[in-house]
């Protein structure tokens, strides 16, 4: 999504600000801008493509007051035009801006009626349009009067020429997190991109603007009444942010599993009662046991996170649990009945679609339990409990150990609620002993590196490829054929093996390799079954199977070997071995693994 940096200080914050739309350029962009106060004149700069051409254009400007923006299209083309900052027709206020102005069209039918000439088809430029007929000497007046005006959501950063040493930075529904530090002030939609400047950190609610200067930051609510906010600290380190000796942070992260998986679950267990203690759960057992119902809702691979949780809450728990894609989620009228409970997962805790689902659930009374990984997000702070990943940032744009992160906390709860419920304490401790083992079998995947690299190459050239598993390995069929589109840009069909004969087996031929996820012990015979049908119609199956799993080697053609573990576990096993066959594919393929075409990290738009 688009991304906004801004600095206020003693420093050159152009270089300041360049620097920091690097750090969130990772979050997708497809163009970028800068504006800066220099003597008293307000300068800007925008280009499309790589950050490379902006820095070029804008040599070497010095200024202390700068906002930067990178931008990922909504509303109007990649033009240069397009790009932010947008200005008034006296370019006298520059506003960078992230989300979208609903009312965009009928504000601008209005300025243009008034005779306002816009340059540019964003729905972002009617802001300073609206800035500027307001204002009266009263900068900070100004925009927040025009953001009344706004229906929608935003962060936005904003300068004034006649006010070099201010900013004025404001957020809606969309993250903008404010860096302290002697002196001098960063912003930024992302708090990764401030670490090496500064760890204090205020998140701006809904509705807040802060007015930003040399003496400090000034925090507003909607009506302007001043309020005085906690900063924060920002607790991961600057290397967690890097990619070290890796080519790809995606790469890095995948290797990263086995220390984020034990991470999830530090300190998480109570062995001597086979259940779990978890940080951040504020939830008695009688409020655990009055549970009826699980609603999870959740994008992309935090969707396929949720399915799977979904099948653990009813095997472990037996909870009826419905898994929802909050985008669809969001325009039901939900029937939230007494005894539902509401789990949310996010990696970033920004996606809006999710958010915008937990605001129309909690409205209707039910309490949400956030999974999260970022501090601070919005999720986390919306939810009346967040069991946070403590995975790291995860900067690659396709979510990897987030997703196993997600799989092992979600796995503990699912534990937690079968114990208060009915599970024994000797069923429990067992479950934690598999848990145990996991970072460890996760390196042993790691191992297998080269063979699935090997894999990987051989079969690259295909451009059509099923993903196909039963129960536990449905919705890994569909995260590993997610990694697969999303990195290496192939037609990849997750599905659940026994729905093949009902269609889509019409598809298999010689050119369509599937990779079969057979870790599931329950339906492993079913689905070998499912395999045969393929290969009697000359299909090409490469096996993801647990280590014991019999009958492989003379029904496929390739099989990638993963340690056993339960069915419930099986996932992140056979998860870790399907990224590094996307990753291996995507890098024989010569895709753009890091930052994948047409994607953003953090979907903070509908
Ligand atoms: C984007 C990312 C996906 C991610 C999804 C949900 O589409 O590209 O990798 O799974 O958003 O993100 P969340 O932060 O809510 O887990």
């Amino acid at each position: 999504m688009c991304g906004i940096y801004g600095y206020l200080g003693h420093r050159n914050g152009v270089k300041i600000a360049l620097d920091g739309l690097k750090r969130i350029e990772y979050r997708g962009y497809d163009s970028a801008g800068l504006a800066a106060i220099t003597e008293g004149k307000l300068e800007y700069f925008k280009e499309v493509g790589k950050l490379s051409e902006l820095e070029r254009l804008v040599g070497d400007l010095s200024s202390p007051t700068v906002i930067a923006h990178t931008r990922w299209a909504t509303h109007g083309r990649v033009t240069r035009e397009n790009a932010h900052p947008q200005l008034d027709e006296s370019k006298n206020i520059a506003v960078v801006f992230n989300g979208i102005i609903e009312n965009y069209q009928l504000l601008k039918e209005k300025l243009q009626q008034e005779g306002v000439t816009f340059v540019s088809e964003t729905d972002t430029e009617v802001l300073p349009h609206l800035i500027a007929r307001i204002y009266d000497g009263d900068f900070l007046k100004a925009v927040q009067q025009a953001l009344l005006l706004l229906h929608g959501s935003y962060a936005c950063a904003i300068l004034h020429r006649d006010h070099p040493n201010e900013m004025i930075v404001a957020a809606h529904s969309c993250p903008l997190v404010i860096g302290m530090a002697a002196q001098e002030t960063f912003v930024s939609s992302d708090p990764n991109a401030l670490v090496h400047h500064t760890r204090e950190v205020i998140y701006l609610s809904d509705g807040e603007v802060a007015k930003i200067t040399l003496e400090g930051v000034e925090i507003f609510d909607a009506t302007l009444a001043q309020i005085s906010k906690e900063t924060e600290q920002i607790l991961h380190s600057v290397e967690e942010t890097t990619k070290g000796n890796f080519e790809h942070y995606t790469l890095k992260e995948i290797f990263e599993q086995p220390q984020t998986i034990r991470n999830a679950m530090l300190s998480r267990f109570f062995e001597e009662y086979g259940t779990v203690a978890i940080d951040g759960l504020h939830i008695s057992a009688s409020d655990l046991l009055s549970i009826k119902r699980f609603l999870i809702v959740s994008c992309g691979t935090s969707f396929h996170a949720g399915l799977v949780a979904g099948y653990m809450l009813e095997d472990l728990a037996g909870v009826p649990t419905q898994v929802e894609i909050s985008s669809e989620f969001r325009y039901k009228n939900p029937i939230v009945q007494e005894g539902t409970f509401v789990i949310a997962i996010s990696q970033s805790g920004e996606t809006a679609d999710t958010i915008a689902a937990v605001r129309e659930i909690k409205a209707k009374g039910a309490k949400i339990l956030a999974v999260c990984n970022v501090q601070g997000s919005t999720l986390a702070r919306e939810a009346d409990n967040t069991l946070f990943l403590r995975a790291g940032p995860e900067i690659g744009v396709c979510s990897t150990k987030a997703f196993t992160s997600q799989l092992a906390v979600l796995s503990l709860f699912a534990l937690l609620m079968a114990r208060t419920k009915h599970m024994s304490k000797l069923e429990g401790q067992n479950f934690l002993h598999s848990l145990q083992k996991l970072p460890e079998q996760v390196q042993r995947v790691l191992d297998l590196a080269p063979q699935i690299e090997k894999i990987a190459k051989k079969y690259s050239r295909y451009d059509h490829f099923f993903f196909l598993g039963r129960r536990y390995m449905y919705p890994t069929a569909l995260e590993a054929a997610l990694k697969l589109k999303e990195i290496a840009y192939v037609n990849a069909n997750g599905y659940p093996a026994g729905e093949m004969k009902h269609g889509p087996i019409a598809l298999i031929d010689e050119e369509c390799p599937t990779v079969a996820l057979c870790a599931d012990k329950v339906t492993f015979d079913k689905l070998l079954s499912n395999l045969m049908e393929v290969k009697a119609r000359h299909g090409k199956v490469i096996a993801i199977a647990h280590e014991g799993a019999k009958g492989l080697e003379n029904t496929v053609d390739e099989v990638i070997y993963v340690p056993d573990t339960t069915d419930e576990l099986a996932p992140i096993l056979s998860t870790v071995a399907a990224q590094l066959f996307a990753y291996y594919v995507a890098k024989e393929r010569g895709a753009e693994i890091d930052r994948p075409r047409n994607l953003a990290k953090s979907v903070t738009v509908e």
